[in-house]
């Protein structure tokens, strides 16, 4: 079973870091848009472009089914890929219900990008859940930006979430929804300027769930502990010492960040 996982860029290894320790070993590909990212900051016409080939690229090798990653890509143009390829899309979204289901009545703070935000995708499941009055929504672009140039906990970095942060009173908060799979890699960070009560939820285990679900596979228990990847930066193959270096610089901080 060869299945892709495909973000406008490095976000997207966060979900494939998590499939890595719960599925049972298959083949995976791991596409990032390095050329066009951010997608969070552009038109929906572009993103959906963008996204469309990359798909085209994708069914060339022969993928089993695609994880869309990426919250940005599922929120523009995720319907539009299921009604012209016919394989299993499993798209994300910010992980809203989850937090509502694990911590009640309390506030939400929902962070992504620009695009997911200002979405009607996103707008509509705020209205289903019913709980609009608890929820504020922020838009963090510039987290996009400094996790493609490495850089996690930098001033700029703290500064940067300081001042995002400083407009919400955090103790009326129960959690913080990471709805921007870049954002994984900032949780150290951003634990450190909130209080303890605000715990993160992302959606990559409700992604996973619905992958296996779909794919009827098991999760395994054991880990996994030599899967079959393959990198892809746009449509060019990763095979150079470089690159592989900084994909694994990614998959440790990713490692740093799994259990916070
Ligand atoms: N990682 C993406 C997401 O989950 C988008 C980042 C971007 O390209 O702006 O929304």
């Amino acid at each position: 079973m060869k299945i892709a996982f495909f973000d406008s860029g490095i976000g997207g290894l966060s979900v494939l870091h998590h499939a890595m320790k719960i599925l049972p070993c298959g083949e995976f590909i791991f596409f990032a848009d390095e050329d066009h990212v951010p997608y969070g900051t552009k038109s929906r016409e572009s993103v959906t472009k963008y996204v469309d080939e990359a798909f085209k690229f994708l069914m060339t090798l022969e993928v089993d089914a695609i994880v869309v990653a990426c919250n940005t890509a599922t929120s523009v143009a995720v319907k539009e890929m299921r009604r012209k390829y016919n394989l299993p899309i499993i798209g994300m979204e910010p992980a809203i219900k989850k937090a509502i289901d694990l911590y009640g009545d309390k506030r939400i703070l929902v962070t992504a990008t620009p695009i997911t935000i200002n979405g009607e995708k996103i707008h509509n499941l705020i209205e289903r859940l019913g709980k609009r009055e608890i929820i504020d929504l922020l838009a963090l672009p510039k987290l996009v930006d400094f996790a493609e140039r490495l850089e996690f906990d930098s001033e700029e970095v703290k500064n940067y979430l300081s001042e995002k942060f400083s407009a919400y009173d955090f103790k009326k908060f129960s959690s913080l929804v990471l709805g921007c799979t870049h954002f994984n890699y900032f949780k150290d960070v951003m634990k450190n300027l909130l209080p303890e009560n605000v715990k993160f939820v992302d959606g990559n285990e409700g992604t996973l769930k619905e992958l296996m679900r779909r794919l009827n596979i098991f999760e395994n228990k054991k880990i996994n502990s030599d899967p079959k990847v393959e990198y892809y930066f746009s449509e060019r193959k990763i095979s150079n010492a470089d690159q592989l270096k900084r994909i694994e610089i990614y998959l440790h901080r990713l490692d740093k960040m799994y259990l916070l």
